[in-house]
């Protein structure tokens, strides 16, 4: 929309903005975008044990859930129209060590929570984490050296991880690392595997933030990651060139989807990157950007559930394909009435 534009079509008092704002039908029949359910991918914390729900107390509304719970609950939000789930899992502590063996093992709690949805619900995708902090005793994503989280050998990992992850079923492993060159090792390890059909969504511009506090609590990373932060892989905040730099080349290396990570603050890193790549943009409401709504909300300082609405609204209009959102089933639940 130009000047010159605004100048062939009129002014007013011809041209009333606000006819087209008059009433509500209108407004719905004009508007440019909705939020859907099948908009929404369901971020899921898993735990050992039976029948149990163990609130976070950051994230109100959201618990950790054993498995049996997670296929009712995954029956639940495909019935709503949600697409797909993502799982996170809390690792028992014994299990933690400083390689973060616990993610190769082809039996652990985040393999056998895909084993059992893809069992008991097909019809909805399942999306695995490829990283090792839920795994390691230092709460670093990889292989840290004399205080340096080392790439290479980390890659390593993550490729192993990744098929471990493939082989029980998994529909898209999710690298949330951001170590160098992970995009194209993972693609080669999983066709060698003969997973060629396994996609691979990468968190190309994942920023190192402030705002995944409440998803720590929830993993259980932050008291091992102590005063540490993630700030020699995860992308500095006042980056956004490189963002597209990053999404490029996962993109040339065979990434499926992209992320972007926060959404909120970062919906002008989502905008460049649906403008410019020809791949789905895929964003994430991470955390501490859920707590600070509900927060909010449970004081009465904001009505928490239109905020949610029009900040999930706010990622479509940015031009995410899907976002990621803790509140995915009490959304879904809204639109569907
Ligand atoms: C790390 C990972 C993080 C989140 C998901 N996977 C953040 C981190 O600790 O760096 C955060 C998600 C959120 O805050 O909702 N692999």
């Amino acid at each position: 929309m130009t000047i010159k534009h605004i100048h062939e079509h009129g002014v007013f008092p011809q041209v009333r903005m606000r006819r087209l704002r008059q009433q509500a039908w209108c407004r719905e029949l004009v508007a440019e975008h909705r939020l859907l359910s099948s908009d929404l991918i369901w971020p899921v914390f898993i735990q050992e044990g039976k029948n149990t729900e163990t609130p976070v107390a950051s994230m109100p509304g959201v618990s950790r859930i054993t498995l049996d719970l997670l296929v009712k609950k995954a029956k639940h939000a495909h019935g709503l129209g949600i697409k797909a789930i993502a799982l996170f899992p809390l690792i028992d502590e014994k299990l933690k060590s400083p390689l973060g063996d616990e993610a190769l093992f082809p039996d652990n709690l985040v393999c056998r929570a895909i084993r059992e949805i893809k069992n008991a619900v097909p019809e909805i995708g399942v999306i695995g984490d490829v990283a090792l902090d839920p795994y390691t005793s230092h709460g670093q994503d990889g292989i840290v050296e004399h205080g340096t989280i080392v790439n290479d050998a980390t890659v390593e990992k993550l490729c192993e991880q990744a098929v471990v992850q493939a082989k029980a079923g998994c529909d898209i492993v999710a690298p949330s690392d951001m170590m160098d060159g992970r995009i194209g090792a993972i693609r080669k390890a999983l066709d060698h595997d003969n997973h060629t059909d396994t996609l691979i969504l990468a968190y190309s511009a994942k920023y190192a933030s402030h705002m995944y506090g409440p998803f720590r609590d929830a993993v259980d990373s932050k008291k091992l990651l102590g005063s540490a932060d993630k700030s020699s892989y995860q992308m500095n905040p006042a980056n956004g060139d490189e963002a597209m730099r990053e999404i490029g080349l996962d993109i040339a290396e065979g990434a499926d989807l992209v992320m972007v990570k926060p959404g909120i603050s970062y919906l002008d890193i989502v905008y460049r990157a649906a403008s410019n790549f020809p791949v789905p943009v895929l964003a994430y409401q991470v955390s501490g950007e859920y707590a600070m709504i509900k927060a909010a909300g449970v004081n009465g300082w904001i009505d928490g559930d239109a905020v949610m609405m029009e900040q999930l609204l706010s990622f479509k209009r940015a031009g995410a394909r899907a976002i990621f959102t803790y509140a995915a089933v009490e959304i879904a639940e809204k639109i569907s009435d």
